[in-house]
């Protein structure tokens, strides 16, 4: 397993380097392959972060993602939010913008996933699926100006506390 594992890393790391056509930092690099390794099962969880500084890294998601968000904002969300994000008709504050920015993207991922899974949308708060808010915080981060990268945005409360939004 471990001579399988270190396998893996060398094959990701040169491939993540190309697939992301830039010159990237060690650190960088280890940010974007942390996440892969936190959703690997057979590692045990990841500690949580925070208070006890356990260890929190760039939360990703993927294109692919982000696409499937934003179909799930239009049906649910776009009414009250608008198809900016800043535009709604029914009185939803922006989800987009330095004011958002700053109260959500200080955080980690799980702040965001927590308000929106307890209490949107309004009429039916928590009922969509756990895959379906991952999908709307990935748009959500898209729409915020964050890159896509490799990795899809979990949708466990645990791990996302170890993903920071703030690239
Ligand atoms: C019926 C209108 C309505 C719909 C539909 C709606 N929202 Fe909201 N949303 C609101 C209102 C009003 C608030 C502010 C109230 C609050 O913060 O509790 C809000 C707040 C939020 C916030 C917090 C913003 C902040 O500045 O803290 C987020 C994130 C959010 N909505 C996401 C969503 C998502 C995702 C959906 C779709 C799944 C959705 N909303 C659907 C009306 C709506």
């Amino acid at each position: 397993m471990m001579v399988f594992r270190r396998f893996t890393a060398g094959i990701l790391v040169p491939a993540l380097a190309l697939a992301c056509g830039v010159v990237m930092s060690g650190t960088a690099l280890a940010q974007m392959v942390t996440p892969l390794v936190i959703a690997n099962p057979t590692k045990p969880a990841a500690p949580k972060a925070g208070g006890s500084g356990g260890p929190v890294v760039a939360a990703t998601f993927t294109q692919a993602q982000s696409n499937r968000g934003a179909d799930t904002y239009t049906q649910n969300c776009v009414a009250c939010h608008g198809p900016n994000l800043n535009d709604g008709e029914f009185g939803g504050p922006p989800l987009i913008g330095t004011e958002f920015d700053q109260k959500y993207f200080n955080q980690t991922a799980d702040t965001l996933y927590g308000f929106m899974s307890a209490a949107m949308p309004p009429d039916r708060p928590g009922q969509l699926t756990p895959q379906a808010y991952a999908d709307i915080e990935a748009y959500i981060m898209s729409r915020n100006g964050v890159q896509p990268g490799t990795t899809e945005l979990p949708s466990n409360l645990t791990t996302l506390a170890t993903l920071t939004l703030k690239q």
